[in-house]
């Protein structure tokens, strides 16, 4: 999604600026532009479509000259991809703004400024906010007054950082809606939606909060809340865990994640059980006093995290003796809900900004809820400061589009909280056992399952044809289903759908021929011998399938069917282990496709609009 960097310094900032840029690009974007500023005063500004590197191409070798400067890159939401589209958008060369978010309200004010007899050169919601602080400017004399005016009359979510060809050395910034960092250097100070993208230039960072305006110049940072009184912002050190580093030894960041799955699972355990116990404080200090009165518990999440959901609602209902409920964050927010009694609202997010699943944390406050708890990867995030509890699933920076990692470690957090609450409502010593020397196991499983690889590779080439293709699972391997469905569509753009393999002969059957792959995840469970009935209702109409099975399952290859055997592990932790032969297949296949496996085409990693 949209990413800002903005720095003011005495040097030169364009290469800050533009390798800030690159830090976001895994956020998925289209374009990326900056302005910089000189001491004189004068505006210098680029745009390209396409990625950094044709910004970079653009301004060449010599850093612009400009001390001050904001950037941008853009993940199209009001109008198409093209340079005159692509931030920063500048008020009669003198007002320069990016923004991240929509503005929701953008027609009314522009057709209120094209009154005023101000020429809109994009088709962006963006254009409005220079606009309107440049209109603003010609009766306020302060730039932070001006900017604060124009955000008053904005509706919807907003990061955005305004520079004003009067003022060398200041930006100012408003959040709403859209997280904003400002990076503290020496005699230089920053500003970016993801500090990821200032660890090159400082450790120090203030998290803007919701409402929040701040003035910044190379000396001073100056914080203003909601009601516009001055505060002050706690500094983090950031520890450098979220360096995203390079690829390493691989070619792609995902392939990277997928091989760091066994490490990521060790971190997200790590002191956190102890003799078979969840330790106290895992889900933050105090939390077992919540997790004690627990008796439903609703998960909201999207995409990814969404499935690792679903996986937790068979684990819960059936271990912890709780009711679950699982929706998707877009539809929850916007509907009327039961709240049960002594209910927890769980969120579950790789990023902490997914705009939707916030807001649902947002609407549980104003709701019955007994509290809410956060299962995330990023520590600074929105959600992880505003849940009043948290499972940090620690699995590092995820800088591949495609959430890998953050899904797997989810999950692991997820059975930590069966345990949590089932440790307070009788969970069985044959329940406690087998989760904890599931999860103890767990490292060495995907260890095994990642040695799959040469055998998936092979096989990758049969999908290089095809258009569609079925996935099919029962109990929590139905999540895990959609989960591979949901992978190989996003990054080799071929068709995936999933469905609970009790389902096909209620219409999806009228789809099998030779041309539509079904793939099959058979681990060995109580549901084997059912699943085997639906194979052979593929089988019996000429399907050609995939079947991914334990050994002892008794699957073999033979002209409809191609094998795949993993190796056994608990039917517990089945669902983690099954999902890494998924993952790669999605991404041998994407290599044979060609695709942009990294930031796959028209996809955001973080999804900070609705
Ligand atoms: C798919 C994927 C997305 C995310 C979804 C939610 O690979 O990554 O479906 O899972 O956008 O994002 P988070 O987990 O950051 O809330």
């Amino acid at each position: 999604m949209c990413g800002i960097v903005g720095a003011t310094s005495e040097r030169r900032i364009s290469e800050i600026l533009v390798e800030g840029l690159k830090r976001l690009e895994y956020r998925g974007y289209d374009s990326a532009g900056l302005a910089v500023l000189s001491e004189s005063g004068s505006i210098e500004c680029v745009r390209r479509t396409g990625k950094v590197q044709a910004l970079k191409d653009a301004i060449g070798d010599t850093p612009l000259a400009g001390t001050t400067g904001i950037a941008h890159t853009r993940w199209a939401t009001h109008g198409g991809v093209t340079e005159a589209n692509a931030h920063p958008h500048i008020s009669e060369n003198c007002i320069a703004v990016v923004h991240n978010g929509i503005i929701e309200n953008h027609e009314k004010l522009r057709a209120q400024l094209q009154a005023l007899g101000y020429v809109f050169n994009s088709d962006t919601d963006t254009e409005v906010i220079c606009h309107l602080v440049h209109h603003q400017r010609k009766t306020e004399s302060d730039l932070f007054k001006a900017v604060q005016a124009a955000v008053r009359q904005l509706e919807g979510a907003y990061g955005t950082v305004v520079m004003d060809c009067r003022e060398p050395g200041r930006l100012v910034v408003a959040r709403s809606g859209s997280p904003l960092v400002i990076g503290l250097g020496i005699g230089e100070n920053f500003i970016a939606s993801d500090q990821l993208a200032l660890l090159p230039v400082t450790r120090q960072f203030m998290y803007l909060e919701e409402g929040d305006m701040a003035d910044i110049t190379r000396t001073s940072v100056k914080v203003y809340d909601r009601s516009g009184a001055l505060v002050q912002r706690d500094v983090h050190e950031s520890d450098g865990q979220y360096d995203a580093g390079g690829k390493g030894q691989y070619r792609h960041f995902m392939l990277k994640e997928i091989h760091e799955q066994p490490t990521a699972v060790r971190n997200a355990l790590e002191g956190r059980l102890v003799h078979g116990q969840v330790a106290d404080d895992a889900f933050g200090p105090g939390s077992m006093d919540l997790l004690k009165d627990i008796e439903h518990v609703q998960i909201v999440a999207c995409g990814t995290s969404y499935h690792a959901g679903m996986v937790a609602r068979y684990w819960l209902e059936s271990m912890a003796g709780v009711s679950c409920n699982v929706e998707i964050a877009s539809e929850f927010r916007y509907r009327k809900s039961h709240v049960h009694r002594n209910s927890l609202l769980v969120t579950i997010s790789q990023s902490g900004e997914t705009a939707d699943t916030l807001a649902a944390l947002r609407l549980s406050k104003e709701l019955s809820y007994r509290g809410s708890l956060t299962i995330c990867n990023v520590a600074t995030s929105s959600m992880v400061r505003e849940s009043d509890l948290n499972y940090m699933t620690r699995a590092g920076a995820e800088i591949g589009v495609a959430s890998t990692k953050a899904f797997t470690t989810q999950l692991v957090g997820l059975l930590m909280l069966v345990l949590a609450i089932g440790q307070h409502r009788g969970i069985s010593d044959k329940c406690r056992n087998a989760i904890v020397s599931g999860l103890q196991a767990l490292p060495a499983k995907l260890e095994e399952a990642l040695l799959l690889s040469d055998e998936i590779e092979a096989l990758a080439p049969e999908f290089a044809d095809k258009f569609h293709s079925l996935f099919l699972g029962r109990g929590t391997q139905y999540p895990i289903a959609m989960e591979g469905a949901l992978k190989l569509k996003e990054i080799s753009y071929i068709h995936a759908e999933a469905y609970a393999a009790g389902e096909l002969k209620h219409g999806p059957l009228a789809l099998i021929d030779a041309d539509m792959p079904v793939i099959v995840v058979a681990p060995n469970d109580e549901l084997l011998e059912k699943l085997k009935s639906n194979v052979e209702e593929v089988r019996a109409r000429g399907g050609i399938m995939y079947v991914f099975a334990d050994k002892d399952a008794h699957f073999k290859s033979d002209t409809s069917m191609r094998v795949i055997n993993v190796s056994h592990c608990d039917e517990l932790i089945a669902p983690i282990v099954y999902t890494i032969p998924l993952q790669l297949l999605s991404y041998f296949v994407a290599i044979i496709k060609g695709t942009d496996v990294d930031q796959p085409r028209n996809l955001a990693k973080s999804v900070t609009v609705e």
